[in-house]
């Protein structure tokens, strides 16, 4: 019998004997395969998680809520023996908990044994704890060190930073988790989330390869992204590459916010020895090169946030460990703004609610303060000294809050925004671009964009994304769209004008695009093309290892490690081969289509602009967003501008309580983001799986799957026909302890993301079908969701509502989801079965027009000629804009003289929105005098200066919507008198001829293009 002792001298006891035996407890593949199946087919909550983290709180969760209190020995035993194969990757202190449970109900001591598990489920849970010892921030710390048995006489680092804990007293802040093989190192990283920092032991042997247990062989489907970020690089250890380097950058690759540490044996420090190089014999190399990181040259010593000498003892690691984890926490705005808030002042300033007092002395306002509390009015300021900083010439807190933010971002350069995207996109746009900049954007993107050309008098080259037409909603725009219009611009001379690509990711719907991929071949074509990337939505990507790579910030990184390594010029080699030709320039237009493209690295420059909404997906109060700048050119070219753009869009009040949400935001990402996109995804493939399961539900209701959402022209990768279909999904429901509770939904996530497609589609963007129920998006949104439920989504559709998941989603949110949505199929099932056939008739009627009768999405038409690309000296072939295909893709276009020339109502004329369409069809132009926004979709059928189709007419005609941006319907549809336009004089010249520069020779004059003619 154990005695009844504290948890830490229980541990310390304990630890003792642990350090005569191996790290964690070693399983034979065949005792772990039998027990695993039996333990499974009695343990069905297993079948519903879809990582590992979740099914460690399930296992504790029955265990104490269940099998314990009511003594059930089979399936506490079943338990334990998954949690065995779990624990070890929390810590050793887990191993040994689990131990000591083990025993206590061998004993058949169940009351002590639950309480002992009830420790361990605390760690999981988010509510106020007063056990220390269970409080969920504490983290781990992964110790990766040879195998002891070789009989090295290595001091134990992980033993040493447990007694160094032990021996300063109070509760430990840290498990520390011991790994001897890379294999299991990098699986830990993959699936322990809470751990911090990561120490590798200068060893006498190099770390071991081989798998340590049998985890792998049986969890298998809940570890997602194992193959790329696990198996990858070891095979690159079986062929030579150094096995710490590899190691340290593998570790960096999946989670870039873990600090990373070093002990050496000797005063030289590990890396510049040339230990650790593979002594293991070569595994063929089979890597796949679509779609890689560079496992080029890199010095390895760069992931390193400092090392150690084993010989001085572990009191300066530990005290860096802790001081490590306090920066990422530390949050130096919001600090700032609490002392502050704590001062007395006396406020001569202009803000009278400052500190409250204008609400102290109201008789009728209280209840403002009584709602909000007082630390809102103490904190509102608007001094930029006392410890506060200034946005607009941040010197303090405010600089050092967003230098922590790149930092956790991937970006080289992050400045905050108080009012929106909408605000950081305007300042992109007007840092890089001047007037006649040609800039070619996603038609489907936010009217940010637009009005930001609008500013800057760049001149739009609409994409057309591809359309959905069932759905009334856009895809992504295709890549072979983009290089089609490169090269289109490059035929016609007009290369040097095109100075940015917009693109949205992921879009509001969640499709997401292969970032890496179209800067490459985009590069390949123009290497000095800058990127701005809207990722309103998709703030919380950057946190998990798969999403990263689909991110600007994670893409940007890669491709700049991938040009510089010596890998780049290989590749770019490897590419000029395949066309047969000895530069780009060489090669015709239908090889470099049909050629996925490599930029030459002598000339490429990474060049990247990335825009989040920070309040959207992650903790930041509305209107709270990001920049990120990852621009090599940035300070040499940009700088300026961006300060005059920043400064020309930024409140001279910014909000202090916005700023202070930023830097929270941003410290709670770099401390538990990894954790909370997993939670975020799997909420969502929790929905997706239940919705598709009760047949209730899928009688009126389907969320649409990548097969709808993505055509497969823009898809390769076969599986991606199997992902979240209903079939699967019921195969997965009824899943067997076999082999098929191994292929859920993340290895298939995992499959489809790291592939070469160009696009994919976020789990966590669940688009509803409502067609089938007779009941259209906005009702649907807003009199069953809103006012029968209470519950509120964002976004419709002419037939669906879009509802999302994010970091903050619960279990208890889903199955309330769930439920409602069970609730509304119930209700309709129950009004048809009482229905005359007259309502039937009317309910098929309202099916019949949502799901049949869609409108067809009209394409971008084309700017008025007096307002679109240049003419004749600069047209292609047969003096047209079109490509060898037929096709316009020269189609930029002025939007700032037609958006002011609007503003004098007699250059208008109106027509009722019937009539236009008659006069369209009988061969009369009639150019838009505004944006025309219908909600939803929410993007423009037409631009100031575009010339209505009859597509476009008939979209407005047929499309029943409430709102339409720019079109009033009792004045009717306004747009320019013919001879308004017919006076404008064409402002884009074609441009001279500029040879770029190599890469490192970019400047200023060179790097960006300038403007042939500038309208005055
Ligand atoms: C793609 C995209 N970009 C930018 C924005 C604007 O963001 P914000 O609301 O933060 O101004 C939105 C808003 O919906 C958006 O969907």
């Amino acid at each position: 019998m154990l005695p009844t002792m504290p948890m830490q001298s229980l541990l310390s006891r304990q630890w003792t004997d642990l350090k005569q035996r191996p790290f964690r407890r070693k399983l034979s593949r065949q005792e772990t395969s039998q027990q695993l199946v039996s333990s499974v087919e009695q343990l069905e909550s297993m079948k519903d998680c879809f990582f590992c983290h979740t099914l460690r709180y399930e296992l504790w969760e029955v265990l104490v809520n269940d099998y314990l209190p009511n003594h059930n020995l089979n399936k506490t035993d079943a338990t334990l023996s998954i949690l065995d194969r779990l624990e070890g990757f929390w810590g050793d202190e887990m191993t040994l908990s689990l131990e000591t449970l083990r025993m206590l109900v061998r004993d058949d001591k169940w009351t002590e044994a639950q309480k002992n598990a009830n420790k361990n489920l605390k760690q999981f849970t988010y509510r106020h704890l007063d056990d220390e010892e269970a409080r969920p921030t504490k983290y781990c710390v992964m110790v990766i060190v040879a195998p002891l048995d070789k009989g090295d006489i290595t001091r134990d680092v992980g033993q040493e930073l447990r007694s160094m804990m032990h021996s300063k007293g109070g509760p430990p802040p840290y498990n520390v988790v011991t790994c001897t093989s890379v294999e299991e190192a990098l699986l830990c990283v993959l699936i322990n989330s809470d751990i911090q920092a990561i120490v590798v032991q200068d060893l006498q042997h190099s770390i071991n390869c081989e798998n340590a247990n049998a985890f792998v062989e049986d969890f298998r489907h809940l570890v997602e992204g194992y193959d790329r970020f696990v198996a990858k690089p070891i095979k690159e250890i079986h062929n030579g590459a150094s096995i710490h380097g590899t190691l340290l950058k593998a570790i960096k690759m999946m989670r870039p916010e873990i600090h990373l540490y070093t002990v050496t044996h000797s005063q030289t420090p590990l890396l510049a020895s040339g230990k650790g190089q593979g002594t293991l014999a070569p595994a063929p190399f089979e890597e796949d090169e679509r779609y890689v990181d560079s496992s080029g040259d890199f010095d390895p010593s760069i992931f390193i946030n400092r090392e150690f000498c084993q010989l001085d003892g572990h009191l300066e690691l530990h005290d860096t460990i802790v001081q490590g984890v306090k920066e990422k926490q530390a949050c130096p705005f919001f600090d700032a703004l609490k002392r502050y808030a704590e001062k007395p002042i006396g406020v001569f300033h202009a803000l009278a609610i400052s500190r409250g007092n204008s609400i102290h002395k109201s008789r009728w306002i209280g209840h403002f303060m009584d709602f909000y509390g007082m630390n809102l009015f103490k904190a509102e300021s608007s001094s930029t000294c006392g410890g506060l900083d200034s946005l607009l010439e941040p010197h303090g807190a405010i600089k050092d809050a967003q230098e922590l933010a790149a930092k956790t971002f991937g970006a080289h350069k992050t400045f905050f925004v108080t009012n929106g995207t909408s605000t950081a996109n305007k300042i992109v746009l007007q840092a890089v671009l001047k007037p006649n900049d040609v800039v070619l954007v996603d038609r489907d993107c936010h009217k940010s964009h637009h009005y930001g050309m609008v500013l800057t008098g760049a001149r739009p080259c609409y994409l057309d994304a591809y359309p959905l037409h069932d759905f009334s909603m856009y895809g992504g725009v295709p890549l072979e769209t983009i290089k089609r219009t490169l090269l289109a611009y490059k035929a016609q001379g007009r290369l040097m004008q095109v100075k940015l690509l917009v693109l949205t990711n992921c879009t509001f719907d969640g499709i997401v695009i292969n970032v890496q991929r179209v800067m490459e071949e985009c590069l390949a074509i123009k290497p000095d093309l800058i990127f701005l990337f809207d990722e309103a939505w998709y703030a919380y990507a950057y946190f998990h290892p798969i999403y990263r790579l689909r991110t600007g910030m994670g893409a940007a990184n890669i491709l700049r490690h991938n040009l510089r390594s010596s890998d780049g010029p290989r590749r770019h080699t490897l590419c000029l081969q395949q066309m047969g030709v000895d530069s780009i320039d060489e090669a015709s237009n239908d090889v470099l289509m049909n050629t996925r493209l490599f930029p030459d690295p002598a000339h490429a420059v990474v060049r990247v602009y990335a825009t989040q909404s920070t309040h959207k997906s992650l903790t930041a109060l509305r209107q709270g967003s990001m920049i990120h700048v990852n621009d090599d050119l940035f300070s040499q070219c940009v700088n300026a501008a961006f300060t005059e753009a920043y400064f020309t869009h930024t409140s001279t009040s910014p909000n202090y309580q916005i700023l202070a949400s930023l830097d929270v935001g941003r410290s709670q990402m770099a401390l538990e983001g990894n954790l909370l996109v997993k939670g975020q995804i799997e909420a969502a493939l929790t929905l997706r799986r239940h919705a598709a399961q009760n047949a209730l539900i899928a009688k009126y209701f389907r969320i649409l799957t990548v097969r709808d959402m993505i055509p497969s022209q823009h898809r390769l990768t076969s599986t991606v026909d199997h992902f979240y279909q209903e079939e699967v999904l019921k195969k997965a429901v009824q899943l067997k302890p076999s082999s098929d509770w191994k292929s859920a939904d993340v290895r298939v996530l995992e499959r489809l993301w790291l592939s070469d497609d160009e696009f994919v589609l976020d789990p966590t963007r669940i688009t509803l079908y409502t067609g089938n129920s007779g009941i259209d998006g906005d009702t649907f949104k807003v009199k069953w969701l809103m006012e029968k439920y209470g519950i509120q989504v964002n976004k419709t559709s002419r037939n669906s509502v879009l509802f999302q998941t994010n970091i903050g989603t619960t279990s208890s949110a889903i199955m309330y989801l769930l439920q409602c949505l069970e609730k509304a199929a119930l209700e309709i099932d129950g009004t048809l079965k009482f229905s005359s056939d007259r309502e039937r008739e009317l309910h098929q009627r309202r099916i019949d027009d949502m799901t049949i009768r869609a409108p067809p999405l009209p394409n971008f038409s084309e700017f008025h000629k007096s307002l679109g690309p240049p003419q004749p000296a600069a047209r292609g072939k047969n003096n047209t804009h079109e490509d060898e295909g037929g096709e316009v893709l020269v189609r930029d276009g002025d939007l700032r003289t037609p958006y002011f020339l609007a503003f004098d109502e007699s250059h208008c004329a109106y027509y009722d929105i019937k009539e236009a369409l008659e006069c369209i069809n009988n061969g009369q132009e009639l150019v838009a005098t505004s944006f025309i926004i219908p909600y939803p979709p929410g993007f423009p059928v037409a631009v100031p200066g575009q010339v209505l189709s009859a597509a476009i007419l008939e979209f407005l005609i047929r499309l029943d919507v409430k709102e339409v941006h720019g079109l009033n319907a009792e004045l009717g549809l306004r747009c320019f008198r013919p001879e308004v336009l017919a006076s404008v004089t064409p402002t884009a010249g074609p441009p001279a001829a500029v040879q770029l520069p190599a890469a490192n020779n970019m400047n200023e004059s060179t790097a960006h293009s300038t403007a042939p003619s500038v309208t005055p």
